[in-house]
């Protein structure tokens, strides 16, 4: 295991994380190399005998030292905008092996994203279409395109990550798909690579992410019918992990064989883009008390990391798991473990049985996914540390901003 006690502290890998504050200072996300690595291979073993691509989804986690380790590993990576395009390369990514998602994608994204050589943009509606083969007319190149359909499937997850719904904002409508594809394949200017879908986030349950997939395949052999011809298929990320005891969800092999199975011998190479399967339980956030504060209706042990840090907890109500990383002298209570910020929903977790004192120091796990990248300078608080572990070293990956990052960008009109 990545993070496990040893000699009474908590650990990453073989750096005790208690040493990591004491370099470092709290908050800190840290992060395990092995973790990461061993996510990825799990993936990568389970589709060795298929043409496939892990596209890893880098909103999840995007700090450059995961992703240039990816990219060694021989992923491809999902994106969402500019920005992480150039995350993307900047850590020595392929864009060739880049997919760019999203429902909003702008003039300039497009036209940098295939300056650059990206491998597919994942198309999001007619309109995103017709601007596309604008952009490539202008060009004078063609654009590399998919679809990304809507299956209408419920992928039985919170309602907030749950995108493969009619009512959902995401992809093109499964009926309206074939339409549109026949349309695409007469616009000189666009080359029609694949197709694709992602049906939410957090699935416990490989069952919906297979019928998903499965519904990509029909389409796929009625579009081939009809003299359109795909070369890949994207099922998407959303395969869920553990964060709490008693959880038990698929693991990635299962998604992966339900995949290969309901897609059989089609020769098209196949994609999936993880994110926080690849990342989410190989990150911790660590913190230290600040305050003991016991109440009249609740005792709350008040921490210096806040919801401007890690938002998870009041935005979908997820559970993180509560560790202390080393035993406390402290006496057992039930307590709210709450931040610094001026609002109610600053919690990471409520009413937990914990024992822990001013000074001491908590780990808050399976937080290296939508952690950091959801992070905020709420309250002008500067951003936490991050550290990422290989064996007996630590390395800052990216050092705690300042009180003059903050306003850095800002200026008083004269
Ligand atoms: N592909 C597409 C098109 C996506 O929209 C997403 C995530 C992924 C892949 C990766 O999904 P994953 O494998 O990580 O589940 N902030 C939320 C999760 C939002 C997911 C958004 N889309 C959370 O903290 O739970």
């Amino acid at each position: 295991m990545s993070f496990d006690y040893r000699n009474g502290a908590l650990c990453a890998e073989d750096v005790p994380l208690d040493d990591i504050a004491r370099r470092y200072g709290t908050p800190c996300y840290v992060y395990s190399r092995a973790a990461i690595e061993s996510a990825y291979r799990e993936f990568a073993a389970a589709l060795a005998d298929r043409d496939a691509l892990v596209c890893y989804s880098v909103k999840a986690n995007s700090n450059l030292a995961v992703l240039a380790l990816l990219a060694r590993l021989g992923a491809g990576f999902d994106i969402v905008s500019g920005g992480e395009l150039a995350r993307v390369l900047t850590a020595g990514g392929d864009a060739r092996k880049t997919l760019f998602s999203g429902v909003g994608k702008s003039e300039a994204e497009i036209e940098l994203a295939m300056a650059k050589g990206i491998g597919c943009i994942n198309v999001e509606s007619e309109a995103e279409l017709e601007r596309i083969a604008r952009i490539a007319r202008r060009l004078a190149r063609r654009a590399p395109v998919a679809l990304r359909v809507n299956p209408d499937i419920d992928a039985r997850t919170h309602p907030y990550i749950s995108t493969g719904l009619r009512e959902s904002k995401f992809g093109i409508a499964h009926a309206e798909a074939e339409r549109l594809y026949l349309r695409a394949a007469r616009m000189p200017e666009l080359e029609l690579v694949g197709i694709g879908c992602h049906i939410g986030s957090l699935l416990a349950d490989a069952a919906p992410f297979v019928a998903a997939a499965g519904r990509l395949g029909e389409l796929v052999d009625r579009l081939a019918a009809a003299g359109v011809r795909l070369r890949h298929i994207d099922v998407g990320g959303g395969i869920g992990i553990r964060y709490r005891e008693g959880e038990s969800p698929q693991p990635i092999g299962a998604f992966v064989r339900g995949t290969l199975a309901a897609l059989g011998a089609r020769p098209q190479k196949l994609i999936f883009d993880p994110g926080r399967s690849i990342v989410g339980n190989a990150g911790v956030l660590i913190t230290r008390v600040e305050y003991v504060k016991p109440g009249a209706a609740r005792n709350f042990l008040v921490v210096d990391a806040a919801m401007n840090d890690l938002i998870r907890p009041p935005l979908y109500d997820a559970w993180h798991e509560v560790r202390n990383v080393r035993a406390s002298g402290a006496a057992e209570s039930v307590y709210d473990v709450v931040g610094p910020v001026c609002e109610s929903a600053d919690f990471l977790a409520r009413q937990r049985r914990l024992a822990a004192g001013e000074g001491d120091l908590l780990a808050i796990l399976s937080a290296g996914a939508y952690g950091m990248a959801m992070s905020s300078n709420y309250n002008s608080r500067p951003r936490a540390a991050e550290v990422l572990v290989h064996g007996t070293s630590a390395h800052l990956v990216r050092r705690r901003e300042s009180v003059e990052d903050l306003f850095a960008a800002e200026q008083i009109p004269g």
